[in-house]
């Protein structure tokens, strides 16, 4: 145990001693909204010196490694995914100075550092953009994506906006029109041009040089666009009530083939570092294309982000499926991961409820393949209403009332019961939630029935066990409203129940002993040949054979 006042670090070896397992197959990954960790100057705004004292916290949850979702200079219309300076730091979160520490901190707790590389847009205020629209001669022109109207006037197709409306912008100036997939404050940029391709590149060897392990890569799926920029097809399966964007079938500019090449580039530049450095992917895609982003030969992303469980309904025979079904789809060789929650989704508890959150976590936490966990789901945190008045997100002002909006699941880290969490001492972007007087890490910390208890006991024993992490998954089942698998390693057999519904049920099992119990009576329990299962309740079991 550390001494008080001594950092905590990483000491178990897990992601130095085995050299033929690269580290991030054994990781637990963490995301971090730096918005929302934690401040450090009272502006109300996370911080990276923030960040650098809640350390503890991510050692003492067992954690890997930390994803920071971006920090360069942004004028912020959607929160720091327009990009006006991919070398720098916002003044916001910091300086490249305080990027260092953090970066030298987090190494020094065992701990690895992934960067968000968000090349398909910038920001329009990015000094390319900007020399970009002053003429159709300047030589960055064709750094951005610039079409003249249609024939009859107009937006040269019909593809629309993620954000709402359609993806083109008239420039008065130029007399064209520029692509935006997001908002019109981020221009897309031509990843057809092969100076723009070197000047990315040179931005990943700028941040590799600097000792981040790896990026996790905006919205990769959507980086190249159809070359003939034809119109997308109608979607048949259009319902009332889905986004405009649902109106059409995504063919033209979105997954083209070309995108792989690319993928492998930057994979290319990342191994030409030593120490395994990462390429995770964003893409948000049906499993067969999904697999696709692995690349050929596995030289694409080692870790195209799997979000099949954040849309999937909470259905043992359901989820026994997306299982099944990713496990058959992974190439040779290709390693798996899951996500549950993220920046851009609403929160598990309030997906799912919080009692079932526990029962998620598990499940998380015992799939083969690696884990990501978002920020403060570790405490159960939930979607914190927001006043339409504190509304910041712009997936919400473009489109109303839809559900779109993305700041409940990005509010403040509530550490202790204070006024504001111990978050900031001035006043939260975003309000934080109205139950941070229980929902607190403090709290947490010294209750052992909660959630936060609970993922601790979880990545403990997933460490414990081989099984956990380089075992098989086998007998993938749903048994009414219980899923459940064995993960197997050698002789060792872990068999994983979780009911997924809030009434008791029974389950034939071979001989064994609890190894965790979301509820806390029942560790060492023997079982022998069935076991019942509180409502809301996951178990591990160890099998006797
Ligand atoms: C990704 C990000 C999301 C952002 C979008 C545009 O989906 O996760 O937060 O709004 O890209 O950059
Ligand atoms: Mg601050």
């Amino acid at each position: 145990m550390p001494k008080v006042g001594e950092p905590m670090t990483r000491d178990d070896g897990m992601l130095q001693s085995r050299t033929a397992t690269p580290w991030w197959q054994r990781a637990i990954i963490y995301q971090v909204y730096p918005r929302s960790f934690q401040d450090s100057d009272g502006d109300g705004l996370g911080d990276l010196k923030g960040i650098a004292t809640r350390l503890d916290h991510l050692v003492g949850l067992g954690v890997d490694a930390v994803w920071l979702s971006p920090v360069y200079p942004s004028p912020m219309a959607d929160f720091g995914y327009d990009v006006a300076d991919y070398c720098g730091i916002d003044p916001r979160f910091g300086t490249l100075a305080d990027f260092d520490a953090l970066t030298t901190a987090i190494h020094a707790r065992g701990l690895k550092l992934i960067l968000d590389f968000v090349p398909n847009h910038s920001s329009d205020q990015h000094p390319w953009f900007l020399e970009s629209r002053s003429s159709r001669t300047n030589p960055k022109r064709d750094w951005y994506i610039w079409r003249d109207p249609a024939p009859g006037g107009g937006p040269p197709n019909n593809w629309l906006s993620h954000f709402g409306g359609g993806a083109w912008e008239w420039d008065a100036h130029t007399g064209q029109y520029y692509l935006h997939s997001f908002l019109a404050a981020q221009p897309d940029l031509n990843w057809r041009n092969p100076d723009l391709r070197t000047a990315m590149y040179d931005v990943l060897h700028f941040w590799l040089e600097r000792g981040v392990d790896g990026f996790r890569v905006d919205v990769v799926w959507l980086l190249i666009k159809d070359d003939q920029f034809r119109d997308n097809p109608p979607n048949p399966a259009y319902r009332e009530g889905q986004t405009s964007r649902d109106k059409l079938l995504s063919i033209y500019d979105s997954d083209r083939p070309e995108t792989q090449g690319i993928i492998q580039e930057m994979r290319a530049i990342l191994d030409s570092f030593a120490g395994d450095r990462l390429l995770i992917g964003e893409i948000y895609l049906p499993v067969d294309r999904l697999v696709a982003y692995y690349g050929r030969d596995l030289k694409g992303a080692q870790m195209p982000f799997n979000f099949q469980l954040i849309n999937a309904p909470w259905h043992a025979a359901g989820i026994a499926k997306i299982i099944d079904d990713y496990e058959t789809a992974l190439p040779e060789g290709a390693w798996p991961n899951w996500v549950l929650s993220n920046h851009d989704q609403s929160r598990i508890g309030s997906r799912i409820g919080q009692a079932q959150a526990r029962v998620a976590a598990t499940l998380l936490l015992t799939l083969r393949g690696t884990p990501t966990i978002y920020y403060g789901e570790e405490i159960g945190m939930v979607d914190v209403p927001i006043p339409p008045d504190r509304v910041q997100d712009p997936a919400e002002k473009n489109q109303p009332g839809l559900g779109l909006g993305r700041d409940p699941e990005r509010t403040p880290m509530p550490w202790d019961a204070s006024v504001q969490g111990g978050f900031t001492t001035g006043t939260p972007w975003l309000p934080l939630g109205p139950d941070h007087a229980t929902v607190n890490v403090a709290a947490q910390r010294v209750d052992a029935g909660s959630i936060l208890a609970l993922y601790k006991r979880l990545i403990a024993l997933r460490r414990s066990h081989p099984a956990l992490i380089d075992g098989a998954i086998a007998l993938v089942k749903a048994q009414s409203a219980v899923l459940t698998y064995e993960r197997r390693h050698g002789s060792e057999r872990i068999a994983v129940l979780l009911n997924l519904g809030h009434d008791e049920q029974r389950v034939a099992i071979d001989d064994g002993s609890v190894l965790l119990s979301t509820h806390l009576d029942r560790a060492d329990e023997r079982v022998a040949g069935e076991v019942v299962l509180h409502p809301d309740e996951a178990l591990l079991i160890r099998l006797s054979r």
